[in-house]
C-alpha cells in the first residue's frame, strides 16, 4: 500500500464510461476526496446508463461534464482546459469501446476528445467481459496505449456480472487509489537521466534461411526490455531496438522492431547520437550465406548444407563510431565458463566502457528466465551482484549509469 498522503491537493479528472463497474467509481470519488484530492468527472452517455449525473455531481461537488457540444460546459470550461487542468486523468471503468477509441485517436464524444487533447498522464482501469478483455483487438489496443505511456490497474480475475469467470473485473476502488498514489510517488522520484538519450538493444535476432525458416536463440528480451524501462523511469529518452519477442513494448520508450542482425545495426545507427548505449540483445553471430528466395524442399537427396557468414558486430561498430560514439557504451557478455575472465577480454576487444557478464550455462535459465546473476566489469574493477530479478538488475544498472553521469558531470572522465 502506498502512502496516500501524496494525494492531498492532486487534481484528478475521472472519466466514467459505460459499464456495470461504474458504481464503483462513486466509491472511488469518495476515497480520493477523503485523501484531499479534487475530482472532476466526465460521464459518457453510456456511463449515465449506470450511474446518474446527480450522484456524480453530489460526490464531486462540482459540474459533471457530459456533452461535447453543451454550450454551458463549453462556456464554463472547454474540453481542452478540462483535459489540461488535471494532474492525472483516470478512466474508470475503461470499457473495450473507450480503449479502442483511445487507441484509434478518435474524438467522437467529450471523453474521447478530452483523452486525445490531454497532455497529462493517463491511468486506465479496464472493466469488461472476459472474452472482450482477452480478444486480440482489445489486447492490441491496450498494448498500443501502454506503448504510448498509458498505465493500467487491473482488470482482476473474478466472477463477472455477465456470469463468466476470468480477467475483466474492474480493480477495486482502493486498488485504484493505490495505483494513483503509486503514480504520484513515482513522479516524485528524481529523474537524474532527464535530458540524456539512450539506446538499448534487446531480444534475439532471427536470421532467415529461406522465406519460412530462420536461425534464432532463446533470448526472451526480458533483461533488455527491463533496462529500457528502468532508464526511461530515470528520465532518459530511450530508443529500444528489439528483436522478435513476446513482450509488450516497455512504457515510455520509442521502440523499433527488427528481425535480423543487419536490421538491428541499421536501426541502432539511426538512433544515434545518444549519450548511453546498452547492448543486451543476443545477436546472432552468423547468418546464412546465399539466402534462398524459395522454400528449401526435400528432394530425396542429402539435406541442404547451410553455409554461414559473419554478421556485423553492432556493439563493436557503435563503440568504434568516432564522433557518433555514445559517451557510455555498455555491452553484455553471455558466457558458459570463466565468465569474468572472458567478459574482461570481450570488453577490451569490443571497445565498450562497461560489460555486464552473465553465465548462460545449461541449467542457469539466464536466457528466458526471470532472474539473473551478473558481474559489472569496468576499467577499475569488477562488482559481483547477487542473483536478483531482471527488473532489479535493470534498475541497479540504471542507477549505476545515473551515478556515473552524476560523477562525470563533475569529474569529466569514465571510471
Ligand atoms: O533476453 P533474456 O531472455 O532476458 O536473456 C538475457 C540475455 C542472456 C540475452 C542477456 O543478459 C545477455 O547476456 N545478452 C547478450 C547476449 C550475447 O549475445 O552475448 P555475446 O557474449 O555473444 O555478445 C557480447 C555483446 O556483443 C553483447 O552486448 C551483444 O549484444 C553484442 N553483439 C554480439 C554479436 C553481434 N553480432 N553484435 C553485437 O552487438
Amino acid at each position: 500500500m502506498h502512502d496516500h498522503a501524496i494525494l492531498a491537493g492532486k487534481r484528478i479528472l475521472l472519466v466514467i464510461a459505460g459499464g456495470i463497474a461504474a458504481y464503483k467509481s462513486l466509491e472511488l470519488i469518495r476515497r480520493l476526496r477523503e485523501r484531499g484530492a479534487s475530482v472532476r468527472a466526465i460521464l459518457t452517455k453510456a456511463g449515465a446508463q449506470f450511474v446518474t449525473p446527480l450522484s456524480v455531481q453530489a460526490l464531486t461537488e462540482g459540474t459533471v461534464y457530459q456533452d461535447l457540444w453543451s454550450l454551458t460546459d463549453e462556456s464554463e470550461m472547454g474540453h481542452i482546459r478540462l483535459s489540461r487542468e488535471a494532474d492525472l486523468v483516470v478512466v474508470a471503468p475503461a470499457t473495450a469501446n473507450l480503449l479502442a477509441r483511445m487507441a484509434a485517436g478518435m474524438a467522437d464524444d467529450l471523453a474521447a476528445t478530452a483523452l486525445l487533447a490531454t497532455d497529462k498522464p493517463v491511468l486506465v482501469a479496464p472493466a469488461m467481459n472476459v472474452r472482450m478483455w482477452l480478444h486480440p483487438a482489445t489486447q492490441a489496443n491496450m498494448a498500443l496505449l501502454a506503448a504510448r505511456g498509458v498505465t493500467r490497474v487491473g482488470p482482476n480475475d473474478g466472477d463477472m456480472a455477465c456470469g463468466e469467470f476470468g480477467p475483466g473485473r474492474m480493480a477495486e476502488p482502493m486498488e485504484i487509489v493505490d495505483a494513483i498514489a503509486a503514480h504520484f510517488a513515482a513522479q516524485s522520484v528524481p529523474k537524474p537521466l532527464a535530458g540524456k538519450r539512450a539506446l538499448v538493444t534487446s531480444g534475439p535476432t532471427h536470421e532467415p534461411i529461406d522465406p519460412v525458416r530462420y536461425i534464432a536463440n532463446r533470448s526472451s528480451g526480458k533483461q533488455g526490455h527491463a533496462i529500457a524501462a528502468a532508464l526511461a523511469a530515470l528520465g532518459a529518452e530511450v530508443t529500444l531496438v528489439a528483436g522478435p519477442t513476446r513482450l509488450p513494448d516497455p512504457p515510455g520508450c520509442a521502440v523499433t522492431h527488427i528481425e535480423s542482425a543487419r536490421e538491428m545495426l541499421t536501426a541502432c545507427m539511426a538512433a544515434l547520437p545518444t549519450d548511453i548505449a546498452v547492448f543486451a540483445a543476443a545477436v546472432a553471430d552468423w547468418r546464412v550465406k546465399g539466402l534462398s528466395e524459395r522454400k528449401l524442399k526435400k528432394d530425396g537427396n542429402a539435406p541442404p548444407a547451410l553455409e554461414l557468414t559473419e554478421n556485423p558486430d553492432i556493439l563493436a561498430t557503435i563503440a568504434g563510431s568516432g564522433a557518433l560514439r555514445p559517451a557510455l557504451v555498455v555491452g553484455f557478455a553471455a558466457e558458459t565458463g570463466d565468465v569474468v575472465e572472458y567478459a574482461r577480454a570481450k570488453r577490451a576487444r569490443k571497445g565498450c566502457d562497461w560489460i555486464v557478464a552473465n553465465d548462460v550455462s545449461p541449467g542457469t535459465t539466464t536466457f528466458g528466465g526471470d532472474d539473473n546473476a551478473v558481474h559489472l566489469i569496468r576499467a577499475d574493477g569488477v562488482e559481483d551482484w547477487p542473483r536478483m530479478g531482471k527488473d532489479a538488475v535493470a534498475s541497479r544498472l540504471a542507477d549505476t549509469i545515473a551515478a556515473h553521469f552524476g560523477a562525470t558531470h563533475f569529474q569529466g572522465k569514465t571510471p
